[in-house]
């Protein structure tokens, strides 16, 4: 028996940046075409967000902008929301975690778990920044990834294997905020013993029962997620710090906990349970009936978030008692841009909010683009030439196409008065019948969370009209008398398919969706008319149309790789001031100005100028990463600065023979280290 009332939720985003695609693709889309299309079946649904506004994403973030996280968290979390709005993504409550609220609802949660005696008191030794007086957590530190050895893990977690980690896993650990080693302190904290949970968490996540009862159904539970929680049960499951040496976040509402808040990741997913509790008071409901009894809870969320959401929350859903545990944590993996990762500090990204201004009225183009390529069993890519290729030929050819001379033809043969049928052919009667098993096939689907094949066959059905009319060419039978009654119940035929479309089409484009409504005066949204193929009476009145979808020029596409490209920044290695060194280590390099006398473009290499320098000594040659800042005709007969000694090294095929050395600001725009005037090749410098 399926279960008729859900809450779900989508991952509250850091309010730390702007959202991107990946971020769109991966968790907000998806988890908005699935409520659209449970609200269609009836189903009681919550739909729950907010911004995630503590930890220590929030205070770093704080800190590069040289401002307060109060001031960050509002900016951000104003640009989000808006940006989720204006993408009408279809929230029953977008909330934040610095509410009231939410503070007392999890300060309520932390105790009524101490009480409950689910938290060990430890004290132990952490990473601490003598320069900062601070103690170092999650994003704080970073350092090498024990498990795959990637060079920038933080202290929290990999984001490039995705493992969950602590602080002292981390290899060549290093503060984030002074750039040094840490050294060791000791501090208390109230720990989560995740090891007594992992009998039931196995049961439950591989079986999908809790205490020998039938929770869910694992075969429906991706097998990323399930492969990530058993590797991570099965490395062992250790105490887990639930509170933290901070002073913005939570505070710890039990005694002792002066100047501690509560871990960001037990805060976090609390939110859920505040967003419901506000919504509820907002439209007078209780919001225990949203997350206990017979309802399923559904998290929304992106990979990274797996463990977070599949084991650690649920651990504290069952402490706490009486709460649900999730039905099914339909987890995202990652979308790429143009052959790279999406990077915020590199700034390769395409910014929801951007996207909007410069095309308001391509939203639903962008949503059918983005669940086209949805990540939803491997990493997948968004390309702006995919963007055009699949608006034009299959938005614009296909849908665009049929439903435009569906309601043309209609007008003008008819006025827009929908014609009567007369006799159907065996080939109108294979059309109709393909027609009614489309809705049920993209139920089953969207139940099974697979959004990108459910859209595909929402497709289909366009699909099948855009064919049924060019090969029964009623353009060609309207010109002999005869055809009069055929082509009316072909007409007809085109107009319930369109009909159908403005139903199936409603989850996943609703935009488009309403137009198709408007220009056939008739609106249903309720999924079981969907599949029907007398939804509009012969003799109803409909309107004129207008082209649903603009083809997507050359010029758009290149303009916006362009740009893509000339915002690029390189990651900055100056943000923290870096180690001590000595006199000694210093004098060992052989820096001295440097006149570049012939330069040029390296071939198939954007970033980089081959440069002939006269060094006072000699005339080497350099290769440098400038040339997205300096033509080669700027730099000819410029003075600068080279690093002489520093080893050869190949590339691209050239020996380059030193190095030249740039300043280079927060927007990653790179500057010669030129001398004042007077001052000339050879000269040594220190
Ligand atoms: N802010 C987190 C992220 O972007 C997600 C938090 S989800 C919640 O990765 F459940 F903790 F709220
Ligand atoms: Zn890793």
């Amino acid at each position: 028996m399926t279960k008729k009332q859900y809450t779900v939720t989508a991952a509250l985003p850091y309010a730390n940046g702007p959202l991107h695609l990946g971020h769109v693709a991966g968790v907000y889309l998806p988890s908005d075409i699935f409520v659209r299309f449970l609200r269609m079946n009836d189903h009681d649904v919550a739909f729950i967000c907010g911004s995630d506004e503590h930890g220590a994403a929030i205070t770093l973030r704080a800190k590069k902008e040289g401002t307060t996280p109060k001031e960050i968290v509002d900016k951000y979390n104003g640009i989000i929301s808006k940006a989720f709005k204006d993408f009408d993504i279809s929230f029953d409550i977008f909330h934040r975690t610095s509410a009231p609220i939410h503070h007392e609802t999890a300060q309520d949660f932390f105790k009524v778990l101490d009480e409950k005696g689910h938290f060990t008191k430890e004290t132990s030794e952490q990473y601490y920044d003598e320069e900062y007086s601070q103690f170092l957590a999650d994003r704080y530190i970073t350092g090498d990834c024990p498990n795959c050895k990637h060079e920038n893990a933080y202290g929290d977690q990999c984001e490039n294997c995705g493992s969950a980690l602590s602080p002292m896993d981390l290899i060549n650990p290093k503060s984030t905020l002074s750039g040094k080693a840490p050294t060791i302190k000791s501090t208390s904290h109230w720990y989560l013993p995740m090891e007594r949970h992992e009998e039931w968490l196995k049961e439950w996540i591989k079986e999908g029962k809790l205490d020998g009862v039938q929770q869910h159904d694992p075969s429906k539970w991706r097998n990323q997620v399930i492969g990530q929680c058993m590797s991570w049960i099965d490395s062992g499951l250790r105490p887990r710090a639930m509170t933290r040496d901070l002073d913005w976040g939570v505070k710890v509402p039990v005694e002792g906990g002066d100047g501690k808040v509560l871990y960001v990741w037990l805060d976090a997913p609390i939110g859920y349970i505040s967003a419901t509790k506000q919504w509820a008071l907002d439209n007078n409901k209780n919001w225990e009936d949203y997350w206990t009894g017979d309802r399923k809870l559904v998290h929304f969320i992106g990979k990274d978030n797996i463990v977070f959401h599949a084991i650690i929350f649920p651990i504290l859903l069952k402490a706490h008692e009486g709460l649900i545990l999730p039905d099914n944590v339909p987890a995202y993996e990652f979308l790429n841009l143009e052959g790279d990762k999406f990077s915020t500090s590199r700034n390769w990204a395409v910014w929801l909010h951007e996207y909007i201004e410069a095309y308001p009225d391509k939203l639903d183009e962008l949503k059918y683009v983005l669940t086209s390529i949805a990540p939803e069993t491997k990493d997948s890519e968004f390309t702006w030439k995919e963007y055009q290729t699949r608006i034009n030929s299959e938005l614009a050819d296909i849908l665009g196409n049929f439903v435009n001379r569906a309601l043309v033809l209609t007008q003008k043969y008819y006025n827009g008065v929908v014609p009567p049928v007369g006799e159907f052919t065996d080939y109108d009667h294979q059309v109709l019948e393909a027609m009614a098993t489309i809705p049920a096939k993209i139920s089953k689907l969207v139940y099974d969370y697979k959004l990108r094949e459910a859209q595909a066959e929402a497709m289909n059905l366009a699909r099948l009209g855009n064919k049924y009319l060019a090969d029964m060419e009623p353009w060609k039978l309207m010109k002999d008398e005869a055809n009069t009654e055929r082509v009316q119940t072909i007409m007809n035929i085109a107009i319930q398919i369109t009909a159908n479309l403005s139903i199936v089409l409603q989850p996943f484009l609703p935009a488009t969706a309403s137009k198709l409504s408007e220009f056939l005066n008739f609106t249903s949204t309720n999924w079981q008319d969907a599949g029907l193929c007398e939804l509009i009476e012969a003799g109803h009145q409909t309107n004129k149309p207008t082209i649903l979808f603009p083809k997507i020029e050359d010029e758009q596409v290149e303009k916006e790789v362009g740009k893509l490209k000339s915002t690029e920044m390189e990651e900055s290695s100056f943000d923290a001031q870096k180690e001590e060194t000595t006199f000694d280590d210093f004098t060992k390099m052989d820096i001295r100005l440097g006149t570049i006398l012939e330069a040029e473009k390296v071939k198939k290499a954007d970033k980089l100028l081959k440069l002939l320098v006269d060094t006072g000594l000699d005339k080497r040659t350099i290769i440098s990463g400038i040339a997205q800042h300096y033509s080669p005709e700027e730099v000819i007969g410029k003075t600068v600065t080279v690093l002489m000694n520093l080893a050869p090294r190949k590339i691209r095929g050239v020996e380059s023979q030193g190095m030249i050395l740039m300043a280079e600001n927060e927007a990653g725009e790179l500057s010669f280290v030129s001398p004042e005037k007077g001052f000339e090749a050879g000269c040594g410098v220190r």
